[in-house]
């Protein structure tokens, strides 16, 4: 709420201590889960209601103290037939945004970038295939957990990592995910992305950042002992700085 009056309010990018709402979103595909979300519990909350008034009403009323003399009343066709299509109608109210946002997360828009990720017990590694150095090599790098001991200042437990995915804003960027030995799954709250991480399959995925950031996910696939130290950071720049990592990357 805070953030719609205040647009340069520090975003939500990382979990936070008992935190009970979304994160914020950083990708179209993440607003429309919020604004579904929203929507969703519109009549989530009316349905509550009225259901509880319902139940606290026949509670009352068949109550033997109430109703000395009960009704032998067993059905009636026309309320039948309203509350069977009531629940249909607000299921097919809901499937309408539910199924637009269905497709469009499903959409691959003629991405620009495309970035493989793989899982592994228990780290990620990551390759750009769309540039090689002089040898033909792409860019290929493992992304690791850095431990408590070895934290500087202001950094995060358990969620910062040596190697960041640097991704361009305002670009389609294809996200390829796979795993090398067991199921993981490669998350980021505020991308609005959740992808299982499969061997011997590729899973593809994609984002389009609008903002600078640093993005922070975890693995969410039960994937072993050390499936909590396995942390996604993605770091959202400006092209030419992109550029310049890139640059570097093929350099060394
Ligand atoms: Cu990798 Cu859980």
């Amino acid at each position: 709420m805070l953030v719609a009056f205040y647009p340069n309010l520090a975003k939500c990018d990382v979990a936070e201590n008992w935190q009970i709402n979304f994160q914020d979103s950083a990708t179209p595909i993440m607003e429309g889960i919020i604004n579904l979300h929203h929507d969703l519990m519109f009549f989530i909350c009316v349905v509550l209601i009225f259901v509880t008034w319902m139940l606290v009403r026949t509670l009352w009323h068949f109550e033997y103290r109430q109703n000395i003399v009960p009704s032998s009343l067993t059905h009636g066709t026309l309320i039948e037939v309203i509350w069977t299509t009531t629940p249909a109608l607000i299921l097919l109210i809901v499937a309408i945004p539910s199924f637009s946002l269905l497709y469009a997360m499903d959409e691959i828009i003629s991405p620009a970038i495309t970035i493989k990720t793989l899982g592994h017990q228990w780290y990620w590694s990551y390759e750009y295939s769309d540039y090689t150095n002089e040898s033909d090599e792409p860019i290929v790098f493992d992304s690791y957990m850095i431990p408590e001991d070895e934290l500087e200042l202001g950094q995060l437990r358990l969620l910062e990592v040596d190697n960041h995915v640097v991704v361009p804003l305002n670009t389609h960027i294809r996200i390829v995910v796979s795993a090398a030995d067991v199921l993981h799954s490669w998350a980021v709250p505020s991308l609005g992305i959740k992808c299982d991480a499969i061997p011997g399959r590729l899973n593809q995925t994609s984002m389009f950042v609008k903002r600078e950031g640093l993005y922070y996910g975890q693995c969410s696939e039960i994937c072993g002992i050390n499936h909590g130290f396995m942390p996604i950071v993605v770091e959202a720049v400006t092209l030419p700085n992109y550029v310049t990592w890139i640059y570097n990357k093929l350099s060394n």
